[in-house]
């Protein structure tokens, strides 16, 4: 289920409230509506300050809320409360949170706050010490009892020149609070999935290593998918790029070296219920890493004596045999030659229940560009070739396999 289906067509209720950070609840609003929401925005008086009810209707293209009510003015709280899926209060003030937290309705937005019935996130933004300050985290002890999600706020440089905690979240990363939100009863809702990303990298020395082409995009893309199925998610990635940017509400757990994926795998799996293994593992390893820098006069004629390494999915197999998890194990094949056949022999040799086969040759699939063209073949034999589309939408195909793995 990718960005635009998860939130196509979902009312998300974005209250703004006065903060310098307002400017960027523009921006979350935008990505909202870009993502196929439809946005209805609160301003209060303060926030009005700051940014323009015009702003938020130029980019959500719907009518956006003040205190000036019109003669409707009684029902408006109560419509937008209940055709709310989400509301959102982002930047949301010390003031407003106090309000929040004792019932208080003395403007559109904390009246609208009391008639939904919807999930809240509120994303704080203040000075560091309103932030610090005892009312303030007691308040936030009282939201959070009463299930309202607190995202951030984040440390950095604030407004007043200070640097602290109180910063509003960045809006991709509301994004991605906001997707967790959405996706909480969906078909992978209380299932462990666990996702290993890009290549391992195997020490020559502590300056060399030997690794591959993987950016990890394709690990990075199935994590989020499987959040967005509602999933819990542990995303095991190698250092390089892509595996850097953690899905919001996945667990992160870095490793560098095979061995390291191995253990860190194994470990995940004893609680998982399905295992992608999407990593680009290197198949050997030096025998004797050099503790210092081999110096270029030692080089001539250099030889690096390798080692094999485990072959993950069959440790993971062997200890499936004890400990009966992961339910599912699907495998990733990146061949240059004999696609089907190649990816038919590694099901079976490392007792898969999917393996999705790429084509590496291909300039459109494959390392480095963001689409790709798979196959997926499965234990029962059967076989579906997907078309040419982005890592994304691959994702979210695998994880529909999964999903209807669970509900057949
Ligand atoms: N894999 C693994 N452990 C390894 C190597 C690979 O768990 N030591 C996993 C990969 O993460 C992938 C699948 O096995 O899901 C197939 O990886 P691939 O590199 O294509 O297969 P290899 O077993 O290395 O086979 P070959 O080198 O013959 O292509």
């Amino acid at each position: 289920m990718n960005q635009i289906s998860l939130l196509r067509d979902k009312h998300i209720l974005l209250g703004v409230t006065g903060s310098i950070a307002c400017y960027k609840a523009i921006d979350l609003a935008s990505k909202l509506t870009q993502a196929g929401a439809l946005v209805d925005v609160i301003l209060t008086q303060s926030a009005q300050q700051f940014v323009t009810p015009l702003a938020f209707q130029a980019v959500t293209g719907r009518q956006a809320y003040t205190d000036l009510w019109g003669t409707d003015a009684h029902v408006i709280h109560i419509g937008l409360g209940e055709s709310a899926d989400l509301f959102v209060i982002a930047p949301c003030t010390a003031d407003t949170m106090a309000k929040l937290a004792h019932g208080r309705a003395d403007n559109l937005l904390t009246i609208t706050a009391l008639a939904a019935r919807c999930p809240l996130l509120i994303a704080p933004a203040m000075d560091g010490g309103m932030w610090a300050h005892a009312a303030t985290q007691a308040n936030v002890k009282t939201l959070a009892a009463r299930n309202v999600t607190i995202a951030g706020p984040a440390e950095g440089r604030m407004a007043s020149g200070l640097k602290g905690k109180g910063r509003l979240v960045e809006p991709a990363e509301l994004m991605g609070h906001v997707r967790l939100m959405l996706a909480q009863a969906n078909p992978l809702a209380g299932k462990h999935v666990v996702v290993t990303a890009g290549g391992t990298q195997e020490a020559i020395d502590p300056v060399r290593f030997i690794s591959n082409h993987s950016s990890g995009k394709q690990g990075v893309a199935l994590a989020q998918a499987a959040l967005d199925a509602g999933a819990t998610v542990t995303l095991i990635t190698g250092p390089t790029a892509a595996a850097r940017s953690t899905p919001v509400g996945a667990t992160r757990v870095a490793i560098t070296s095979t061995l390291d994926l191995e253990q860190a795998t194994l470990a995940a799996c004893q609680t998982a219920d399905v295992l992608i293994m999407a990593a680009a593992v290197a198949d050997y390893r030096a025998a004797a890493p050099a503790d210092q820098k081999i110096k270029r006069a030692q080089m001539s004629d250099l030889s690096v004596q390798l080692v094999e390494n485990p072959d993950i999915t069959i440790a993971v197999a062997n200890q499936k045999k004890q400990l009966g998890n992961p339910l599912l194990t699907i495998g990733f094949a990146a061949e240059s030659q004999n696609l089907l056949e190649n990816a038919q022999r590694k099901l079976k040799k490392k007792s898969l229940d999917l393996i999705v086969g790429n084509d590496i040759t291909a300039k459109d699939a494959g390392f480095f560009v963001d689409t790709n063209r798979v196959v997926l073949v499965a234990k029962d034999g059967s076989i579906e070739r997907l078309p040419l589309q982005s890592k994304v939408a691959v994702s979210e195909a695998v994880i529909d396999w999964i999903s209807n793995q669970f509900s057949g």
